[in-house]
């Protein structure tokens, strides 16, 4: 018999459960920083991450904003990239027969719409195709029926937005909550009360910046979502105060380039974390993070990682 190796033997259990999937660490790629997930195929070995989602699918193909759609600010980025993609029957298609050949991944798909029936008929266009895991609803678009208000931004909107969605859903419902509200608790709550299964936190901040010799805007758009480490402390209270005002897990996000920016996250109340921002700096950084977290964890004797989970200590 062979003894167990050094890393086998006592090695840290990274392993979390969120919305009843269970995922062999809690590093997931964010929507729209990990394209399909093959684009990253080459330089990140998929089945050693969490899981990713993929880019934001409509019921159309998009083509999204003109450039110039992403500008580089201090500690962050700008981004008005504008939900480019082939839309959800090409995605299933194209794209998912070749992600059921990949093993032991775990695919989440992203979607958004500007009515509640765009999001309705594209979750039972996705609800068709073998191999997702679970919806992620991107609310953070506006309602084309109600002026335009981001569905996330208002109350009553996401209220009536996830309960079309999780009727319409065949896989559990992650709700991807807006940044750009007075209270995050609020829409955590209303969120679990009409039927998510679990939350995810930040989307991009609504921000703009000009060219002062132009004078002109850095981004064609005006407008643009800011990600990245400057969102950082914002996301992580935001984490804290969802965590504190549901039952349902949180995923959080926003700036997270570390492992010692994961423990962070989970101390506020996230049961596992997205990577967005940090994949445009370094294409392999969510493999990366994964290793540095399994030796984070053994460097501070941490035996199960998802014990973090709320355990920040106030004293
Ligand atoms: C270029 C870019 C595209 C994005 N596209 C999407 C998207 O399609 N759907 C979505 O829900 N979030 C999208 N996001 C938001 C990210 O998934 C994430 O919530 C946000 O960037 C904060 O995390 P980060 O600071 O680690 O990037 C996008 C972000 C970036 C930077």
């Amino acid at each position: 018999m062979t003894p167990p190796t050094a890393t086998t033997k006592g090695a840290p259990d990274l392993s979390v459960t969120v919305a009843g999937i269970h995922l062999k660490n809690p590093v997931i790629a964010a929507s729209g920083t990990f394209g399909y997930g093959l684009e990253f195929e080459d330089v990140v070995h998929l089945d050693r991450l969490g899981g990713f989602v993929i880019k934001g699918l409509s019921r159309e193909p998009m083509t999204g904003n003109p450039p110039p759609r992403l500008y580089e600010t201090t500690a962050g980025m700008l981004n008005a990239i504008g939900l480019q993609n082939i839309g959800a029957e090409a995605f299933l298609t194209e794209k998912l027969p070749k992600l059921n050949q990949l093993r032991n991944v775990v695919v989440f798909a992203n979607v958004f719409g500007y009515t509640r029936e765009d999001y309705e008929h594209t979750i039972q266009i996705l609800n068709e195709g073998e191999g997702i895991a679970a919806y992620e609803l991107n609310v953070s678009c506006p309602n084309t029926q109600h002026g335009g208000i981001q569905f996330g931004s208002d109350p009553r909107s996401l209220d009536e937005l996830v309960t079309t969605a999780k009727r319409a859903a065949e896989r559990p419902l992650i709700v991807k909550l807006s940044p750009n509200v007075t209270s995050i608790a609020q829409m955590a709550h209303i969120a679990q009360e009409a039927g998510a299964d679990a939350v995810s936190l930040v989307n991009t901040f609504v921000a703009m910046a000009i060219d002062p010799e132009t004078r002109k805007p850095r981004i064609a758009n005006l407008t643009a979502g800011l990600s990245g480490p400057a969102i950082k402390p914002i996301a992580v209270r935001m984490v804290y105060d969802a965590a504190h005002s549901v039952k349902i897990p949180v995923i959080g996000m926003g700036g997270i380039s570390t492992a010692a920016d994961i423990i962070e996250f989970m101390l506020a109340g996230a049961s596992a974390i997205q990577i967005g921002t940090a994949s445009y700096w370094d294409p392999c950084a969510t493999e990366k993070i994964v290793e540095e977290l399994q030796n984070y964890c053994v460097e501070h004797h941490i035996q199960e990682l998802s014990e973090l989970t709320g355990g920040l200590i106030m004293e």
